[in-house]
């Protein structure tokens, strides 16, 4: 096969605590399986700054053995066994090629069925920000950051508090901070603004999610959800929606001022979403 048909494609895995055994079992299998069905090769390497955080490298012979791969029953029984015991957030997707920025609604039907039935990957190429296009000195800070404190921690909790200083509740004076981590570790914050319609109205959590799109990010791990209650401020209706469908099954972290109040995936949130695969 020439080279130049050869394709890539990478995905973020974040093993959970104790896992590492199960997860070093998967890889064997699944180096194994890539390689006696001619599929190409894969390699996991491990991040050096992330302890539980390796990349799966899957270097294909050409974009039908990847698509064939990807819908080979024993490789879907052993991406059903990773998601058990690691998140797994795709990069670079070798097979299709699309402009993410301007999905059509058949690109958005794909990266759904991909993305919740067969672990495909979503991100095609970097978003980030071009030369020249830089935020400058002065608006950085309200802008999209990174935030680790120390490696391999994002502080999104304390984004989100610090973002909810800025909601702007004239009405209900109920503050709301949320911050979005992306693939890349980049965090992007929103709070809720009223306006004396009331009915337009906008959460925290959309705006955080629409000022990411807005920038370009596609891939999306977990979002902080904040607020001054004792009980946890879980996302509206309408925002689970809305992270559904360009987040994906998301990690929802909600926290009040001094503590957090509980972890909790999407899709357990919103069981039997509506989305661009039933249209
Ligand atoms: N709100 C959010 O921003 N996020 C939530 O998860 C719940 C509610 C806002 C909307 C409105 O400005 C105020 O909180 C009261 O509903």
């Amino acid at each position: 096969m020439a080279s130049s048909e050869r394709r890539l494609s990478v995905s973020l895995i974040d093993v959970a605590a104790g896992r590492d055994a199960e997860f070093r079992m998967w890889a064997t299998s699944f180096q194994a399986i890539v390689i006696r069905k001619d599929y190409g090769h894969a390699e996991i390497i491990r991040d050096e700054a992330y302890p539980n955080r390796f990349y799966a490298v899957r270097y294909w012979t050409d974009a039908a053995a990847a698509e064939q791969c990807h819908r080979d029953p024993e490789v879907q029984l052993l991406s059903g066994q990773l998601h058990e015991v690691a998140r797994v957030t795709h990069l670079v997707n070798g097979v299709h090629r699309h402009n993410a920025a301007q999905p059509t609604l058949d690109d958005r039907r794909a990266r759904i069925d991909a993305d919740r039935r067969t672990g495909f990957d979503r991100r095609v190429k970097d978003h980030g920000r071009t030369e020249g296009n830089r935020r400058g000195k002065v608006d950085r800070r309200l802008g999209p950051r990174r935030l680790r404190e120390r490696a391999g921690e994002v502080d999104l909790v304390g984004a989100a508090r610090r973002a909810r200083e800025h909601a702007d509740a004239a009405y209900s004076h109920f503050k709301v901070g949320a911050a979005l981590e992306t693939g890349d570790g980049d965090v992007i914050t929103g709070c809720n603004i009223e306006n004396a319609t009331y009915g337009l109205t906008i959460c925290a959590e959309r705006v955080a999610m629409f000022k990411a799109i807005s920038e370009g990010h596609r891939v999306f791990t977990r979002i902080a959800i904040v607020a001054d209650t004792d009980a946890p401020t879980p996302p509206c209706g309408a925002c689970r929606q809305i992270l559904w469908e360009f987040g994906g099954n998301l990690t929802i972290e909600l926290a009040n001022l001094t503590e957090t109040k509980g972890t909790h995936q999407l899709k357990q949130l919103l069981p039997l979403p509506f989305d661009a695969r039933l249209l």
